[in-house]
């Protein structure tokens, strides 16, 4: 029955976990299928190109394992590859988009700051949501080198992550930004430091939640939500080595987790 099909979400690496999270949250009966393309990341600071074949690559692994509807958890590949994704394969894709409208709508300094990737900010897809807002709000984009690299070390409040992070931040705050979008699925695992050292009066977005609810939403309309009262399990997969990975892995998770190698047929270099 395809309604007790699994759900497949894939990031880079660690940040779809707190897409996976707020899925998790959500939908307690789902079973869910998450790969860590560890192996690749960070993806925000190579070609589109690069993106594109590996969201296909692991696409089609989870649609092996019989995903009846995929996410990407990572704003780098929904800008990269959601459209190609939509056009190849028949289950619902839903992807990331930085949470730019509500911050519009909550700024009370009039300037919004997102911070992302390269790779997002330079997309067509990015440029495409930037230009159905209105106008009267200031937007600074920030990319953040470096920061997917301290988060996949499992370096979320040392002293390198903070220094970055502060210099990333300061010329933001200098210029009246009230509400900073993380438009990376990584970022929320430092949102506590971006609170302290962005101060009091700033608020910090993420589209997490909004994510979860948008598949919700999927599945619902196309009659594929699990039904059942069971709690659902999750399965994850890495592309890098599992011994290395499971660790972090666990300890950003929260739980014991069972971890397996992705297969070498998901394992196609990219171009
Ligand atoms: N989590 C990915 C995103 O949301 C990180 C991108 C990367 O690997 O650089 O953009």
């Amino acid at each position: 029955m395809p309604a007790l099909q699994p759900i497949g979400v894939f990031d880079s690496g660690f940040g779809g976990l707190t897409v996976l999270r707020e899925i998790r949250r959500l939908l307690p009966h789902e079973d869910l299928l998450y790969v860590a393309d560890s192996a690749h990341a960070p993806y925000g600071d190579k070609a589109m190109s690069h993106s594109e074949t590996r969201s296909v690559a692991i696409t089609e692994h989870l649609l092996e394992q019989g995903a009846k509807a995929i996410v990407v958890a990572c704003n780098t590949a929904s800008g990269a590859a959601a459209q190609l994704l939509r056009t190849r394969y028949s289950v619902p894709i839903v992807a990331m988009e930085p949470a730019v409208k509500p911050a519009v709508e909550r700024t009370r300094s009039g300037v919004v700051a997102v911070l992302a990737t390269r790779q997002t900010l330079a997309s067509q897809t990015f440029s495409v949501l930037l230009g159905r807002l209105g106008q009267g709000v200031e937007i600074l984009l920030q990319p953040c080198p470096g920061l997917v690299e301290q988060i996949e070390a499992g370096d979320l409040n040392g002293e390198h992550t903070r220094e970055l992070l502060a210099g990333y931040l300061a010329p933001l705050i200098a210029r009246g930004a009230d509400t900073l979008v993380l438009g990376c699925t990584h970022y929320p695992y430092l949102t506590t430091l971006i609170e302290e050292l962005a101060g009091p009066g700033v608020q910090v977005l993420n589209s997490g939640a909004a994510v979860a609810r948008q598949l919700q939403r999927r599945l619902s309309e196309a009659t594929l939500l699990a039904p059942r009262q069971a709690p659902g399990r999750e399965r994850f997969w890495t592309s890098g080595h599992p011994a290395v990975v499971r660790d972090l892995m666990t300890r950003l998770w929260q739980a014991e987790i069972s971890l397996e190698h992705l297969s070498s047929g998901c394992m196609l270099e990219a171009s």
